[in-house]
């Protein structure tokens, strides 16, 4: 295991924000990361775990470690007739890890193709895209606890997922390395195709319902992620910085009887759920550009780098937002981007 030091990071998020770390080091087995957390005292470090970097903005150097999770492969746990269950290295690359499992047949994660950023991350967040999130497809999610070294496991209920959120991200932020994580896949697919635009995509590629495939849906929703978000290999960005706010339905009538197209999904559990971009275009921003920070020209929730804008400038940028939106429609957001 070798530290390099003063590394630059600048390939290594995607949002393409120039910085360094004093020290890195690339995991790549379970076994080293366990003789690494037992090594090295982190408690009394600053470190940073890093997948892909595809939600992260960097707002200054690191000055302590930066870990990568490079732990790859794809084992059997559990397999019969109608499912199968898959480990899968958290650094593995979900992309082709989707695709791995749509050229087996094993469906479940069609829907989430093109995600940037690796499979250690999936759970962070609970990664979600055209009517998917992936709580559904994940039985257990293993790691290691930085302050001892020693391996957990978390089944389902124990990460407490929720939109955009788990128990990594909120009560257990910075304490655990996750090594890999279970799916469980279905050999006999249920297609998931009610979110409108793939429907659309799918008549334009006409695939017709007896031909419904997780392949042709993988290829619609590769297809409509194209059509609407930035490349970060050519502008960079985080995909959505903001989640969609949650308000109540007290709130909710009140901005309807104000502002009649917007956007909003009623939740079973109660409250309303909006579309940020729609708030965010709507405050004027969609498309604003200042140096080499901005708000992208097609889809106001995400936020974009030119070239040389710093992690500090989008910061700020995102502040502007957040009082903006504040002040016209009383909605506070939040980030779901990871700011460091
Ligand atoms: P990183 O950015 O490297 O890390 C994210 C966070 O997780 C950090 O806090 C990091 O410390 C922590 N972390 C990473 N790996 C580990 C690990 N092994 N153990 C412990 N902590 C870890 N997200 C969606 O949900 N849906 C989308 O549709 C979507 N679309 C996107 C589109 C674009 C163009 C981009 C750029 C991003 C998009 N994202 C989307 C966000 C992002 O791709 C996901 O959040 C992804 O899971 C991040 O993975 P990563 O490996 O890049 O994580
Ligand atoms: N909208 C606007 N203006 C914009 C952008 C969107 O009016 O500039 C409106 C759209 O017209 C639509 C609504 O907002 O009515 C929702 O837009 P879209 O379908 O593009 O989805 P989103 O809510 O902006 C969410 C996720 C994405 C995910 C897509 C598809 C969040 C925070 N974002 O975006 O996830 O890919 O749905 O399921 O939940 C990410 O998390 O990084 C991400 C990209």
């Amino acid at each position: 295991m070798k530290i390099e030091t003063n590394k630059s990071l600048d390939q290594l998020n995607t949002f393409g924000i120039k910085a360094k770390a004093a020290e890195f080091i690339s995991i790549e087995s379970k076994a080293a990361a366990a003789v690494f957390f037992n090594e090295n005292d982190l408690e009394r470090k600053k470190f940073l775990i890093l997948g892909g970097g595809s939600n992260l903005l960097l707002t200054k150097d690191v000055e302590g470690i930066v870990i990568q999770n490079n732990i790859k492969g794809i084992i059997t746990v559990e397999e019969d007739d109608h499912h199968i269950v898959l480990e899968v290295g958290a650094g593995e690359n979900w992309h082709q890890f989707v695709l791995y499992c749509v050229e087996n047949n094993y469906a479940g994660l069609e829907n989430l193709s093109l995600i940037p950023g690796n499979v250690g991350a999936s759970p962070m967040q609970n990664i979600g895209a055209y009517g998917v999130e992936v709580k559904e497809l994940i039985t257990k999610v293993l790691a290691l606890e930085i302050e001892t070294g020693n391996l957990v496991e978390f089944n389902n209920s124990e990460c407490d997922f929720d939109y955009r959120s788990s128990i990594f991200k909120t009560s257990h932020k910075g304490k655990y390395f996750i090594t890999a994580v279970h799916f469980r896949l279905n050999k006999s697919p249920k297609f998931n195709i009610e979110y409108g635009a793939i429907k659309q995509q799918l008549e334009k590629d006409g695939v017709a319902e007896n031909d419904l495939s997780i392949r042709a849906i993988s290829d619609a929703v590769i297809a409509i992620r194209q059509s609407k978000l930035p490349d970060p290999k050519k502008i960079g960005n985080s995909g959505s910085f903001f989640k969609n706010p949650i308000i109540t339905e007290e709130k909710f009538n009140q901005l309807k009887k104000r502002f009649k197209s917007m956007p909003a999904y009623k939740l079973p559990h109660g409250g309303y759920k909006l579309a940020a971009g729609w708030l965010i275009e709507n405050a004027g921003w969609k498309g604003f550009r200042e140096k080499d920070y901005g708000v992208h020209k097609n889809q106001a929730l995400v936020l974009v780098n030119h070239g040389n804008a710093t992690g500090e400038e989008i910061f700020n940028l995102s502040e502007r937002i957040l009082y903006s939106i504040n002040k016209k429609f009383g909605v506070e957001l939040e980030r779901e981007v990871n700011v460091i």
